[in-house]
């Protein structure tokens, strides 16, 4: 994620736009249904973005809970602050995951939906997010395994090519594969994994793959993958295919739930 003010307010701009879509809304519902939290509860969300999630969970805990939504991006703090005006159970803050602004044992739950993929230290984060939780406290990860991806193209290798620049692109990729082990490291319990996939056979704006396919063209287009010309070529061949019937795109994330 980028810390240059203009793509910083570009980046919170796209998540307004994408988190509305009906595979994103799907997916949050997952996670709220897996965190079940009750009135009173207090749950710290990391790398809250734009606040859809903070405030759906800001919502359950009610008036007498409270919600932190934190995040490094002071663009997307505005975002959510404004999402939540009016729930005086919701506050926000900017900074770096790797230092959370809470005491010890003091959260029923902590919340990190699609951040460590962009983390350097993912251990660290762990370290902070077990630190913080109460005894018996739970935690729920989301994360996008992008190398597990499926794409029907034209060009088989270039696509591998713009996936793995993409890929490249984000400090901890892979993730998932590892989480499991990394919990009960970090004195995790109760750790379960369900696959949340996102399966496009359309290639519509109201897809989650159609804005993606923009920004992870884009960063091939940057990381020397194929020129800008032959990046429209390629968007125009996944418009060729979704109009006649042929698009496939699909990506699993993975939500990991734990206890302490
Ligand atoms: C893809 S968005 C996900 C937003 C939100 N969790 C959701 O699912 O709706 C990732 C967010 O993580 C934040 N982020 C990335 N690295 C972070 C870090 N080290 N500390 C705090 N926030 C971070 C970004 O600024 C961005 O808002």
């Amino acid at each position: 994620m980028n810390q240059n003010p203009k793509n910083a307010a570009l980046e919170a701009k796209e998540l307004e736009r994408s988190y509305k879509l009906a595979d994103i809304v799907k997916q949050r519902q997952h996670t709220l249904t897996t965190l079940a939290l009750q009135p009173g509860e207090k749950v710290f969300d990391i790398g809250c973005g734009v606040g859809f999630l903070t405030n759906e969970m800001a919502m359950l805990v009610g008036k007498t809970g409270q919600v932190i939504g934190f995040d490094q991006n002071p663009e997307m703090i505005s975002h959510a602050k404004q999402r939540c005006e009016g729930l005086q159970q919701a506050e926000f803050y900017e900074g770096d995951a790797a230092q959370l602004p809470a005491e010890d044992k003091t959260f029923d739950a902590v919340s990190c939906t699609q951040v460590l993929l962009y983390v350097k230290d993912v251990p660290k984060v762990l370290t902070e997010m077990r630190r913080i939780l109460k005894p018996g406290g739970r935690l729920v990860i989301l994360e996008t395994d992008w190398r597990g991806v499926v794409l029907n193209s034209a060009d088989d290798n270039l696509t591998k090519q713009i996936f793995s620049a993409w890929d490249s692109a984000v400090p901890s990729p892979n993730l998932p594969i590892h989480l499991g082990p990394l919990l009960k490291k970090h004195g995790f319990s109760k750790i379960r994994v369900e696959a949340v996939p996102i399966l496009n056979t359309e290639y519509s704006p109201s897809n989650f793959s159609h804005g993606m396919m923009e920004w992870i063209t884009n960063n091939a287009v940057k990381q020397g993958v194929f020129n800008e010309t032959q990046r429209i070529d390629f968007l125009v061949d996944l418009e060729e295919r979704g109009r006649s019937g042929c698009y496939f795109f699909c990506v699993n994330r993975f939500l990991f739930s734990a206890k302490i």
